[in-house]
């Protein structure tokens, strides 16, 4: 049996494949002369270069074109031309599957550089692009780094649920799920949820928090990595409807600390990233200005590298909005004041402009932040925190979380929450409650700033926006 290898496998190893008898599978990239194809199966963002059988029958040539599915018997040999290594001269070639001609001139399949626009309209071909299996490389490593990252430094993967009853953010819409039929609800004013599917409102969970918690308290340090989902009509280049997120939930754990893993955790995954995906890395930084020709900075690598340099920015939110205040230089569209939500341009002017690398603040108040984090001595703040990147922004929210029953109450009825919806989130209150913190990294957040793409709806494979679910 002739074994088959990966493209990438054959490229790393040429030398020790010369002479060698292959297989190689994959899609045609491109066709020369009607002798050479470039050949690619996804493992890398190099082609191999085939040199095609001699005498192939005329109307079989006629199929080998352009994304084209092939198998592929041949030899390795040295490569005469300058563009690569090593090529296959195969003996021996199978289509698997050939190309509508008149679908393919429509196609993002065609050789030349189409819009990002155009690109995601044609989403189940986009895996296709090399600039799109570039960014799923990567996000593929970021996310192996992440469970590497939580599984050396002692934390359990736990899996919280989708369907939930509360909205642990307290703030924005909810998608709810529901088995009614939509048609024929008795009553549409007072509906009675106890005929519905689980006997009562239930909703797709926009976080893993509240349950990760309950774990954190006798597991010690856990983390999700899951879906989650928010029906806001936030139509920007940062939101999606539904995206990825990953919570580690650390007892014991004050904001300090909390600060520091969350630091310590980013600068692990940037490096992994470094390490790992200098290829697809060096082909974005090589081509990321044809499709994003506003882009400044190009060198993405670079760009990583300076992260790891020193400590990020820690400050407080009274201290943010002193600098802001402060400031001559800029205007906002919002001026700022105590108390009010830092908008993207002040985040973007804090972390862009005035510090000039990320940025950690902490201590906001207790009026613009959800429910369960802890109260400072002050009455006013609230021990959160929220890492801020350059381009993104927010990439990362958490806090130290309130574990004194009376006050958690208390906040529960402030804001306007069912506490008898949350009656076991109390309830862990009173088994033993410990400080303990945690933060959630938004996951597609976080391969857009690596992969240095404008909108965060070219790093997911199928992006969930509003008005849009096609795929
Ligand atoms: O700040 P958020 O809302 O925090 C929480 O959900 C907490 N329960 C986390 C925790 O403490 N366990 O969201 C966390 C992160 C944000 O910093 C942002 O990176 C990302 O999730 N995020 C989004 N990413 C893409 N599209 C959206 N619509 C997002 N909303 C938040
Ligand atoms: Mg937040």
């Amino acid at each position: 049996m002739i074994k088959k290898y990966s493209i990438k496998k054959l490229l790393d190893n040429g030398k020790f494949f010369l002479k060698k008898k292959v297989v190689v599978e994959g899609w045609i990239r491109s066709v020369r002369h009607s002798i050479f194809i470039t050949l690619n199966d996804g493992s890398s963002i190099r082609n191999l270069q085939i040199i095609l059988p001699k005498n192939l029958e005329k109307n079989f040539k006629k199929k080998i074109n352009i994304g084209a599915s092939v198998r592929i018997i041949g030899i390795i040999k040295e490569s005469i031309g300058k563009q690569q290594l090593i090529e296959l001269k195969s003996s021996y070639i199978n289509i698997y599957g050939t190309v509508d001609k008149e679908k393919f001139q429509k196609s993002i399949l065609q050789p030349k550089t189409h819009s990002l626009e155009k690109i995601r309209k044609q989403a189940h071909l986009r895996f296709r692009t090399n600039f799109f299996s570039c960014i799923l490389r990567i996000r593929h490593y970021i996310a192996i780094s992440i469970h590497k990252y939580f599984h050396k430094n002692g934390f359990f993967y736990i899996h919280t649920p989708i369907i939930t009853t509360s909205n642990t953010e307290g703030s924005g819409d909810m998608f709810q799920v529901t088995t009614m039929d939509l048609k024929n609800i008795p009553n549409q004013k007072n509906i009675n949820y106890s005929k519905d599917f689980f006997k009562c409102k239930t909703y797709l969970s926009v976080s893993g928090q509240l349950e990760a918690e309950a774990a954190s308290l006798s597991l010690g340090k856990v983390y999700t990595f899951g879906p989650v989902f928010r029906a806001e009509n936030s139509n920007t280049s940062r939101h999606l409807s539904e995206f990825w997120m990953i919570e580690p939930e650390m007892a014991f754990y004050h904001l300090e600390e909390n600060m520091n893993l969350a630091e310590n955790f980013l600068k692990f995954i940037i490096q992994y990233i470094i390490d790992h995906c200098r290829e697809d890395l060096f082909f974005l930084k090589e081509n990321i200005k044809k499709w994003n020709p506003k882009i400044h900075n190009t060198s993405i690598l670079e760009k990583l590298e300076f992260l790891l340099k020193k400590p990020f920015q820690r400050i407080s939110y009274t201290e943010a909005i002193n600098i802001l205040q402060k400031t001559n230089k800029k205007k906002f569209i919002n001026p700022i004041i105590w108390g009010m939500d830092l908008q993207s341009e002040h985040e973007q002017f804090l972390v862009n402009h005035y510090f000039k690398y990320p940025v950690i603040i902490f201590d906001y108040p207790s009026c613009i932040k959800a429910f369960y984090m802890r109260m400072n001595s002050d009455g006013k703040t609230v021990r959160a925190m929220d890492v801020l990147f350059p381009e993104i922004g927010e990439i990362i929210g958490g806090s130290q979380r309130e574990e004194r029953y009376d006050f958690l109450l208390k906040r529960i009825k402030e804001t306007n929450l069912d506490d008898k919806l949350l009656w076991w989130y109390l309830d862990t209150r009173r088994f033993g409650t410990v400080p303990h913190s945690g933060f959630g990294l938004g996951f597609d957040r976080l391969v857009q700033f690596i992969t240095g793409m404008k909108n965060i709806r070219d790093v997911i494979p199928f992006p969930r926006t509003p008005n849009h679910a096609e795929f």
